[in-house]
């Protein structure tokens, strides 16, 4: 029988975390060796504020990748970390690197590395002025802890409650251009597909694999927690068909977390799941369950760049459908880290 293959323009990966030091040097490959740019997150302790921290981080990577200044044909983009003490002036600097792409909005407390993050969304207006004007795209990891009450939120609403403050923002700066990160609701993806071509939305491949029984199946899962968390079977339905539809506000965006095994194998486990070992291919997994992968190229390597303005990739990678097993472990720094599907199949493979 002849195996199936689909090859695609080269694909980029706009949400990414990738740490530091020899953390960093253990992953990078797995991602450079298949996509063409990915954009990196700034959530490292402490966190990258400033233009001049973001080109250093790249400096980092490159040189950890040994080919400065394009890094062989991966390139990292770069974002800066929005705070309470964030000026316009950081900003209209940020806008003016082609290195940087976007200023990425945590709200206080919501993730990994969240400390630093904004507090006080109604009072980044003068921020998000500045960024329309300059350019930068605003990246958001769009979930509210708290209500108006100061009630918290239930997890699993977190990501539908930040719509109306989405909704403001939109309202107040319709120039500014936007990314909602790691969307996983349906209400989330209707939500973006009514909100116009300035808004647009990163769906991970796990998200589109796994709703939220995957935390429990036969016992509590940590390497299936990240955040936002994973949902229901409808709202994964739901990222599958925008995923899949060929809207180019819906692009690819993997949120590969690495942690160490320790840090997620404990009584109070962080968040975030490890994907870019097999990125590519379990998306194409997941689009094939729907007969879609004719949609993958579009997904993985155009609506991206095009939503950034950036030149489409050159070359191309080719999948094979051909089954392997996913190693246990990988070597993270002077730590382990368990990767999604660790001692299971994946069912497609990046060709040589
Ligand atoms: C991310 C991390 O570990 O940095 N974790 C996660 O669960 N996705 C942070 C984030 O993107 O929320
Ligand atoms: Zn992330």
């Amino acid at each position: 029988m002849t195996q199936r293959t689909i090859t695609l323009r080269r694909p980029d990966d706009w949400h990414l975390h990738l740490r530091d030091g020899e953390e960093m040097r253990s992953v990078l490959r797995h991602t450079a060796q298949v996509f063409g740019r990915a954009l990196i997150m700034p959530n490292l302790k402490p966190p990258v504020r400033q233009t001049c921290d973001a080109l250093n981080y790249r400096r980092r990577i490159c040189q950890a990748f040994d080919s400065s200044p394009e890094c062989g044909h991966f390139n990292p983009f770069m974002t800066i970390y929005l705070t309470d003490d964030t000026s316009t002036t950081d900003i209209v600097i940020a806008a003016t690197s082609e290195r940087i792409l976007a200023a990425k909005l945590y709200p206080a407390n919501a993730t990994t590395n969240s400390a630093a993050g904004v507090t006080d969304i109604g009072k980044l207006d003068p921020i998000f002025r500045a960024m329309a004007k300059n350019g930068l795209v605003l990246s958001i990891h769009g979930e509210t802890l708290i209500n108006a009450r100061g009630k918290e939120i239930d997890i699993f609403d977190r990501e539908s409650r930040f719509i109306e403050t989405l909704d403001l923002i939109i309202r107040k700066h319709p120039g500014l251009r936007i990314v909602v990160e790691h969307v996983t609701t349906r209400k989330m993806v209707e939500f973006v597909q009514a909100a116009g071509p300035n808004v647009a939305a990163t769906i991970t491949a796990h998200h589109l694999l796994y709703n939220r029984n995957a935390l429990f199946t036969g016992g509590i899962r940590p390497h299936h927690y990240c955040l936002p968390v994973l949902k229901r079977e409808e709202d994964r339905q739901a990222l599958l068909a925008a995923a899949t539809s060929g809207n180019p506000q819906f692009f690819l965006g993997t949120d590969s977390a690495p942690h160490a095994r320790g840090t997620k194998e404990t009584a109070c486990g962080c968040a975030g799941c490890y994907t870019a070992h097999a990125a590519l291919p379990l998306y194409a997994e997941a689009f094939d369950t729907v007969g879609a992968l004719e949609q993958l190229e579009n997904f993985a390597s155009h609506f991206g760049a095009d939503f950034y303005r950036l030149p489409r990739n050159t070359g191309t990678v080719t999948l094979i459908q051909k089954p392997w097993t996913v190693p246990l472990t990988y070597p993270f720094g002077n730590n382990v880290l368990v990767p999604l599907r660790a001692g299971e199949e994946v069912l497609w493979q990046v060709a040589d």
